[in-house]
């Protein structure tokens, strides 16, 4: 289902946002036009990445330094604290910009 999240003006050039869809929380990444949504917390240890390193392609956890690309989600750096622990990939979910309103796709139907 696509769900309208807010405005694109509402975040920062460079910035993040969490917002609320439904019962699930997103993490949105904006770098000029460009928007990508994954989940707000790390797999390693599922601790907030809202206030992780956001370079414009990459995320990384302030935590442990995991390090994701937003774009599919995958795992570019380990973190240094037991590697082992949780997933190495990063939920994405896909977006859309219409009408200067972020629309993000996510599976559930709320
Ligand atoms: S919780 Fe993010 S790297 Fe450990």
């Amino acid at each position: 289902m696509e769900h309208d999240a807010c405005a694109l003006t509402d975040i920062a050039d460079g910035g993040k946002k969490v917002v609320s869809i439904g019962e699930e929380k997103v993490l949105l990444l904006r770098k000029g036009n460009e928007v990508w949504a994954v989940e707000p917390r790390c797999p390693h240890m599922k601790l907030p990445l809202s206030t992780g390193k956001w370079d414009g392609e990459t995320l990384k956890c302030r935590f442990h330094g995991a390090c994701y690309s937003v774009a599919d989600g995958t795992r570019v750096k380990p973190p240094w604290l037991l590697a082992s622990m949780g997933s190495d990939k990063l939920g994405t979910y896909g977006v859309t910009i219409k009408d200067g309103r972020i629309l993000v796709q996510t599976a559930g139907g709320q």
